[in-house]
């Protein structure tokens, strides 16, 4: 049978070594989802895209087309066994198809380095905020205080230039490692750590006064208010959120053993991820309105809000540089994930060792980075298309090359891949299946084309 070709009896081992277990994969998939997108990104979003009705499309989004998308990236990945951009081309011509759709590959390894190159600046302030934490700069501050502190900061461009270093130093680090060694370890008690966290300032949230007020304000939807735009965004942000559309869940599916359900897995990672963003929408709205702050005031929102919450806390400085602390860890694991096509097509196309992979990937990010870096000072009024630098490379990689890649990616798996080789992958031809299929070859497709045609 084709699509049985070259397979060496059905199974290809991946150069870069497996993970230990299914949990491990579980795991290192949820740590890089949740991430700087379900805390800082969904919630600001949400404000600026005004609230419930965005928060029903993005769940929308998530359940219907992300979903899919995710196990299909999943499938993809381990039945090529190789970077995102060999495995597209492998199975391509496997398939009977074309090895252009490595160009698929290709598009989500530059995503990855877009993304990184601000996400690592984001997370650069959150180191930073784990030393203003833990000296006590929030305790007790107004909203003009905390406010001050953020503008000082994010304001000098050498200090932005500086975190931005550290994180993209410590991914490279991490990265450098390995799989096995590197990657999972990190993951295994920042998620629960943070989910705990969560629930400690969920309480606080509760007890604030207006708690009522962000529940509305997240789920009462006001459909006159939503435009196609806030569509894309939700789109977007389920794309982002759950780390699809760019080959990093295929990446990380290459090193997945043949018997793990494809299904649990992404089912698990989803659940995990969505709740804790609107944990995070649940903390922040709260706040927002007890405050008296602009839902929409944009990226700035958690460094405004969370740092206020704390300062009045008892125990506040401790709770906040874990949080902080916690929120790193999160970041990191999500920037192994969007390092990992790159890294792995290096090592495997050029034969570079892991190392070199790492430090040339990352110089290469930390330098686009620096666009980012000075929207928030020097470049501040620089302003074209999205806006500023960094709000233009997050409107591309979010908007467009995260759903382009998904678009093509279940187009690959739902019609170009045999129903034999995906119900293999899959795990036989029974119901579920059946409901991927009907998902991946039409409701997803068509669902991002008319979000794409219609917002742009
Ligand atoms: N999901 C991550 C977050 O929510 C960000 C992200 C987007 C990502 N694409 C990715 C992480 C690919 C790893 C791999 O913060």
């Amino acid at each position: 049978m084709l699509s049985n070709q070259g397979r060496n009896g059905g199974k290809r081992k991946s150069l870069h070594g497996h993970w230990s277990s299914r949990m491990a994969f579980i795991l290192a998939v949820t740590g890089s989802a949740v991430g700087l997108g379900n805390i800082w990104k969904f919630p600001y979003i949400a404000g600026q895209n005004g609230g419930g009705a965005f928060v029903l499309v993005y769940l929308l989004c998530v359940v219907l087309i992300g979903m899919p998308v995710m196990m299909s990236e999943i499938l993809i990945g381990r039945r090529g066994r190789r970077n995102p951009i060999a495995t597209m081309e492998l199975l391509g011509k496997e398939e009977g198809s074309s090895g252009h759709w490595r160009w698929v590959g290709l598009i989500g390894v530059l995503a990855g380095i877009l993304i990184l190159s601000y996400y690592s600046v984001i997370a650069g302030w959150v180191l930073v905020y784990i030393v203003k934490s833990a000296q006590g700069a929030f305790v007790g501050a107004d909203s003009d205080t905390v406010s001050a502190i953020f503008a000082g900061f994010t304001g000098n461009w050498l200090s932005v230039t500086f975190s931005h270093t550290v994180f993209m130093a410590l991914t490279v680090f991490v990265v450098a490692r390995g799989v096995e060694r590197g990657l999972e370890q990190a993951v295994r008690f920042m998620v629960p750590a943070l989910l705990v966290l969560m629930l400690t300032l969920l309480a606080y949230s509760i007890n604030s006064g207006h708690f009522m007020e962000g529940v509305d304000f997240m789920f009462t939807p006001a459909w006159d208010k939503l435009g196609w735009g806030s569509v894309l965004a939700a789109l977007g942000q389920a794309f982002f959120t759950l780390s699809i559309g760019m080959g990093a869940i295929m990446a990380y599916g290459a090193y997945l053993p043949e018997d793990t359900s494809i299904m649990g897995a992404s089912g698990a990672v989803v659940v995990a991820d969505t709740c804790i963003a609107i944990l995070a929408g649940l903390v922040i709205f709260p706040l927002v309105f007890a405050n008296g702050l602009d839902p929409a005031e944009g990226a700035g929102l958690v460094f405004h809000t969370l740092p206020l919450a704390f300062g009045k806390m008892a125990g506040g400085v401790i709770f906040s540089t874990l949080f902080f602390i916690l929120l790193a860890f999160a970041a990191w694991t999500s920037a192994l994930g969007l390092v990992e096509p790159a890294v792995a097509w290096l090592v495997e196309q050029f034969g570079r060792t892991r190392s070199q992979a790492a430090v040339i990937v990352g110089s290469l990010i930390w330098l686009a980075g620096m666009g980012s870096v000075l929207s928030f000072n020097v470049l501040a009024d620089v302003s074209f298309l999205a806006g500023t630098i960094f709000d233009n490379v997050d409107y591309l990689t979010s908007n467009i090359m995260l759903p382009l890649g998904g678009l093509l990616i279940t187009i690959f798996a739902g019609w170009v891949m045999c129903r034999n080789s995906t119900a293999d992958e899959l795990g036989g031809a029974g119901t579920t299946y059946k409901m991927w299929r009907v998902l991946a070859r039409f409701l997803a497709p068509i669902g991002i084309l008319i979000v794409l045609f219609n917002a742009i």
